[in-house]
């Protein structure tokens, strides 16, 4: 089948490059003219395991090509994924719908008729329904859908290929039909498919995010308690999480969620729930965010105990800026907003990290960066872990002790095996571990 992918972000490059590589013929669209010459050459704008090979070999196919031009996507095909950014608004918390509503009433313009415009994007519930009201006044027969993505940064393509579910909102058979064909790989595959009214399939995806930032903040909040009252949030997550009601996923403590869609979506998501008279129903996801907010406070006020009361002339360790291991996205991440403080208190902050240095140094120029992890532990006073990448596991513990000035790590993501480094010297401090705050 022929689509159109419009947005060439991290949502809409995965997507362009999965349909072609199903089969499907597809043209991406982008008003960025070199993001779309870089990925006619087949480079990815972001980088993801598997999407460089994937490209290069639907984009050699001849399946998978890019335009700047709505109007040759509407000459194209009658299919449009619509995968443009919602950010946070910069004058609030609700969802900047800006790029949706202009993507859409370009479209409208050139629209064949019996078109299906199909939004990918989180967005407000009532979104579709309003685009709907909105493209059907320029092109009568033609139907907005929403089909949101659920992939995971770090995992997309391989979410994108093998999703446990698809949802899609419709408002007839034949837009679930164009849909069920689709996506009949996929669903061969075995990912089960929900077809909804718009509006449900809208509320999926925040509920779904809603729910594992609510997962993750619930364990962070156990992890104050623990600290309060010396009892070991590890220990307990683990034992929490082996009631399979409950589940081990997304109970893992520590520095809380960051990245381009958690903190945005929940907070677009508890502000659209109050325009339309539920705000009292998702209240607890203001808490949900304050926790999370929380546990970079916790984590820098814990770390300023352990040099001894202030940063100023202390030298900081900083491993890992990305905001999860996997992901060059420095997006809200909170290891880059606990450096930011440390280094804003008067301490001298270097950072490690194997893949977001880029990124990171852009974000945030002060700290310096380095590829290196000993050189990041020169003469520290206080060694920080706060994105676990696997090779912060590899680290040997006793090759570290004569780099710093004093011994002492905070693992803000308790995922280190405490025993190689205190066997090595080392003061090991965690966030919600039974030394509690006070050591
Ligand atoms: C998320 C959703 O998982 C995905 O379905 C949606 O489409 C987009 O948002 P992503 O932002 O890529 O994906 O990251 P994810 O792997 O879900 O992690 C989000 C954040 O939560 C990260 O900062 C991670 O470090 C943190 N996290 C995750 C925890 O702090 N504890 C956990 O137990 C799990």
């Amino acid at each position: 089948m022929r689509m159109t992918v419009i947005g060439t972000g991290y949502v809409g490059t995965v997507h362009a490059a999965c349909m072609a590589a199903m089969g499907h013929e597809v043209l991406g669209i982008d008003v960025d003219a070199d993001r779309i010459a870089s990925l006619a050459a087949g480079r990815a704008p972001i980088r993801e395991a598997g999407l460089d090979e994937l490209l290069a070999r639907t984009v050699k196919s001849g399946r998978l090509r890019f335009s700047t031009s709505l109007a040759e996507g509407a000459a194209f095909a009658r299919t449009h994924f619509v995968c443009v950014g919602t950010p946070q608004r910069p004058d609030g918390e609700a969802a900047d719908l800006r790029c949706v509503d202009a993507v859409t009433d370009e479209l409208a313009r050139h629209l064949r008729p019996g078109s299906l415009v199909v939004g990918k994007s989180t967005v407000p519930v009532g979104t579709a329904a309003r685009l709907g009201r909105r493209i059907a006044a320029v092109v009568p027969d033609a139907e907005v859908a929403w089909n949101p993505e659920f992939l995971r940064e770090g995992s997309a393509v391989q979410d994108s290929m093998r999703p446990e579910r698809i949802v899609v909102g419709v408002t007839s058979a034949h837009a679930e039909s164009v849909l069920r064909t689709l996506y009949t790989p996929l669903l061969r595959a075995g990912a089960v498919f929900f077809s909804t009214d718009t509006a449900t399939a809208e509320l999926v995806k925040v509920a779904a995010n809603s729910f594992l930032a609510t997962k993750i903040s619930f364990i962070n909040a156990m992890a104050e308690v623990c600290d309060a009252a010396g009892a070991d949030v590890t220990v307990l997550a683990a034992a929490v999480g082996a009631d399979s009601r409950i589940g081990e996923l997304f109970l893992e403590p520590g520095l809380g969620f960051g990245g381009s869609c958690f903190p945005k979506d929940i907070r677009a998501f508890a502000a659209r729930a109050e325009e339309i008279g539920a705000g009292e129903a998702v209240a607890f996801l203001h808490e949900v965010d304050r926790i999370n907010t929380r546990q970079r406070e916790r984590t820098v006020s814990r770390a300023r105990r352990l040099v001894g009361g202030s940063f100023a002339d202390r030298r900081v360790a900083v491993l890992g800026a990305s905001f999860k291991p996997g992901s060059d996205d420095v997006r809200d991440s909170p290891s880059l907003a606990v450096a930011a403080s440390v280094a804003r208190e008067g301490a001298t902050v270097r950072v490690h990290d194997p893949q977001a240095l880029d990124n990171a140094r852009a974000a945030l120029p002060d700290p310096t960066y380095t590829l290196d992890i000993p050189k990041a532990c020169e003469q520290a006073d206080l060694v920080l872990h706060l994105t676990p990448w696997p090779e912060y596991q590899q680290i040997d513990p006793r090759a570290l002790v004569p780099v710093v000035r004093h011994p002492v790590l905070l693992d803000a993501r308790n995922s280190l095996d405490a025993r190689p480094w205190r066997a090595a010297g080392w003061s090991l401090h965690a966030l919600g571990d039974p030394t509690g705050g006070t050591s």
